[in-house]
């Protein structure tokens, strides 16, 4: 029998917000790993083509992940909701969300828009590709970045926030964005659990040439 690693995975911007909405709420005891998103946030997202899935061939989302502001003017953005369906784990999609939203921040949101995430300590998973993509300690983190944190239900019983946060310097979004303009429509990505292959055609950053350009010359900087 043919297993769920054999498909071409297809990439998507454009899903409804509502089956995004319902892959998280599907997705019980993970949920503990990512902080509470009020459906606003997802739309927003969704909307400014910033709401990243990837689905199998029956057009089921299998992977999902956005990009969300803090506040309405602040210079950084948050990588967040990354969730990757049991099936398809230990095989990079992970990375493959990372690099994609890292791409999307600085050809839609400028070159010097700061890039952050947050990641809890107990998730070492996570912790590794976050760190293994170059994000490092994030020391000045706004005040903004704690406003989940009171309905957050992994608050700590001392009070503060459960997740480390971390920040992108721009060498570690330039070789990303490298990355992404070598592998094309077609991308191939592997890990400890195998291989996938993802058709990224609808993706504008990644099929579109006037992103294309914007992201070399990012790239190039010096
Ligand atoms: C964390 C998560 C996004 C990683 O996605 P992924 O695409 O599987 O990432 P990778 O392929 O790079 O694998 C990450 C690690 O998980 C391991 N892994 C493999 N299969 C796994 C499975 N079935 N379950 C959990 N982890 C698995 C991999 O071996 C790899 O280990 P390594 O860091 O030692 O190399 C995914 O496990 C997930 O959705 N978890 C629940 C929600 C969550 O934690 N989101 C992130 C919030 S910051």
């Amino acid at each position: 029998m043919a297993s769920v690693r054999d498909a071409i995975l297809k990439g998507r911007t454009s899903a409804p917000v509502l089956d995004v909405i319902a892959f998280y709420a599907g997705a019980q005891e993970d949920l503990r790993f990512l902080p509470p998103r009020p459906e606003a946030d997802r739309r927003k997202a969704a909307e400014r083509r910033q709401s990243f899935t990837l689905h199998d061939a029956a057009g089921d989302i299998v992977a999902a992940a956005a990009v969300f502001d803090y506040g309405d003017s602040d210079p950084f953005v948050e990588l967040s909701d990354t969730l990757v369906e049991k099936a398809y784990r230990g095989c990079g999609l992970q990375g493959l969300l990372l690099t994609l939203r890292v791409a999307s921040v600085v050809a839609t949101q400028g070159f010097d828009m700061g890039i952050t995430t947050a990641v809890m300590p107990q998730n070492p998973a996570s912790v590794r590709n976050i760190e293994r993509a170059g994000f490092v300690k994030w020391d000045g983190a706004l005040e903004s970045a704690y406003e989940s944190c009171p309905a957050c239900p992994n608050r700590p019983a001392s009070g503060g926030c459960c997740c480390i946060f971390y920040e992108l310097p721009r060498v570690a979004s330039q070789s990303m964005v490298r990355d992404l303009l070598g592998h094309g429509t077609r991308a191939v990505v592997s890990g400890k659990q195998g291989t996938l292959t993802l058709d990224l055609s609808a993706i504008r950053l990644v099929r579109d040439q006037d992103f294309r350009a914007i992201l070399k010359e990012f790239a190039d900087l010096p």
